[in-house]
């Protein structure tokens, strides 16, 4: 078989500035070990997100131009929600700024104090949005999602037992709605099977439950099905998605993931009478709802991205250049979780550096690492992002210590993910020299965004 390549031609160029790791080693020290407060053009390979990094298209560049600015009624809207709609088939579609404007909205109207939203795992906007409200985010993955070294197919599912037994406990007035994260980023981006929603929807609807879909990345979710769930091989993404969101009463979406756009959200749904609550509270904070916190030419972009995202030689490549680096990794023996996710690699960095404990972060020392050795970054999905203190004021550290290296889509080639793997390798032979940090500065709510550090 020959190499798959990628499936585009580029047309524009960004420059990428070298450093060395004497300059880097300055820079990193002067943004607190913190990847965030670094400044792009300091970066040489930058892995931090997934979100909003896509390059757009001809064809979406295109639709730019073509993007009509009138406050209400605009053309782009119409083709941005005929867009939505075509693959979710909900009625309501609400356009938003971004993901977590979606969350914002949703759970300010369905959430609450004394209420549990239940999910396989939240995203941390979407957990600080529902506590922001009052409520409580309660993660319900399956076990196998839990072991990083032990490969599953779909490692993101929900444990639907355990769904049943939360709602039978608290009962299922206090649980406004479940929302599936697919794929699941904070546990991997692994997905979830078709299998596992439609028996999520038997519990939810079994209590008059609705379901939701945080569907940043269901263009990859869909293609895992696909390729790992018997009776899909012959179906079309297209197909498989509708389907899927078939299941669901509606769903949340970054348009910065899997729409190919730079900006961009939405929140769709079937119940009139809830949507209409949303767009209430859309005009208040976002706009007016044919545009919501958007421009016309941004409902263009993404209206062409959904239908370019849905594309099998796009997805056959993209997959395959996140395997590609797990085997490599393999080959050299590095921990991550695998398989490989859909958007990024997870690097287990409790196994990584087991010589730095929890309170010690040892994803954030492993982040710096990775900047100084080779200008590549990357983002801790551990006790940073999610660590809790107890009452005695100790660290309840996160279940796991991840570095996410996630990929954006279309921008980088082959010889920068082989350069990624070289440094990769590298920093894992070094890996006895590598120290961790301790926390200098940090504010109550997302702290990884802006938390200062210091080698402990
Ligand atoms: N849900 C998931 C699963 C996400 O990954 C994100 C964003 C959001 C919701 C929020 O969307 O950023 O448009 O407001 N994830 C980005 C990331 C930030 O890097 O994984 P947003």
């Amino acid at each position: 078989m020959h190499t798959i390549i990628e499936p585009f031609k580029i047309k524009s160029v960004e420059p990428v500035y070298f450093t060395t790791s004497q300059q880097r080693e300055n820079i990193l020290r002067k943004a607190f070990y913190n990847p965030f407060l670094i400044q792009a053009k300091d970066v040489m390979i930058d892995l931090l997100t997934d979100s909003g990094t896509s390059a757009m298209s001809s064809e979406q560049w295109g639709g730019i131009m073509r993007g009509d600015e009138s406050y209400a009624g605009s053309e782009s809207f119409f083709r941005f929600e005929a867009a939505v709609r075509n693959i979710t088939g909900m009625p309501y579609i609400i356009p938003t700024h971004q993901g977590r404007a979606a969350e914002k909205i949703i759970f300010s109207i369905t959430g609450g104090k004394g209420k549990y939203i239940v999910s396989n795992t939240l995203f941390d906007t979407t957990r600080a949005n529902i506590e922001f409200s009052g409520a409580e985010g309660i993660d319900l993955l399956c076990a196998e999602g839990k072991l990083p070294s032990v490969p599953a197919p779909f490692k993101g599912n929900i444990d639907v037992d355990a769904l049943e037994q939360f709602i039978t406990t608290k009962g299922a007035r206090h649980i406004p709605l479940v929302i599936i994260t697919i794929t699941n980023n904070s546990g991997g981006g692994q997905p979830v099977s078709m299998e596992n929603i439609r028996a999520a929807k038997r519990v939810c609807n079994k209590y008059h439950i609705p379901l939701f879909i945080d569907a940043c990345r269901f263009a990859e979710n869909c293609y895992f099905i696909k390729t790992r769930e018997p009776g899909y091989a012959n179906k079309s993404i297209l197909e498989i998605a509708q389907e899927l969101f078939s299941c669901a009463d509606g769903c949340t979406m970054s348009a910065k993931k899997d729409a190919l756009a730079n900006i961009g959200g939405f929140l769709a749904m079937h119940d009139e009478a809830l949507a209409m609550q949303c767009r209430n509270m859309l005009i208040i904070t976002e706009g007016f709802p044919t545009y919501g916190g958007l421009a016309g030419r941004d409902l263009e972009a993404i209206a062409i991205g959904l239908n370019e995202v849905m594309e099998e030689p796009y997805l056959k490549y993209r997959i395959r250049s996140i395997e590609y680096i797990g085997e490599k990794l393999d080959a050299a023996g590095v921990p991550y979780i695998k398989p490989t996710g859909g958007h990024a690699v997870y690097l287990d960095a409790k196994a990584f550096l087991p010589h730095t404990s929890p309170d010690q972060y040892p994803g954030q020392a492993l982040c710096g690492a990775l900047y100084t050795a080779g200008g590549i970054r990357g983002v801790e999905i551990g006790s940073v992002m999610f660590g809790k203190y107890g009452k005695d004021g100790n660290l309840i550290p996160a279940g796991m210590e991840l570095v996410r290296l996630a990929i954006p889509r279309r921008v980088y080639t082959q010889s920068h993910i082989d350069y990624t793997t070289e440094v990769i390798i590298d920093v894992f032979k070094q890996r006895e020299n590598i120290t961790g940090y301790k926390i200098i500065y940090e504010t109550p709510y997302l702290r990884h965004f802006t938390a200062r550090f210091e080698p402990a």
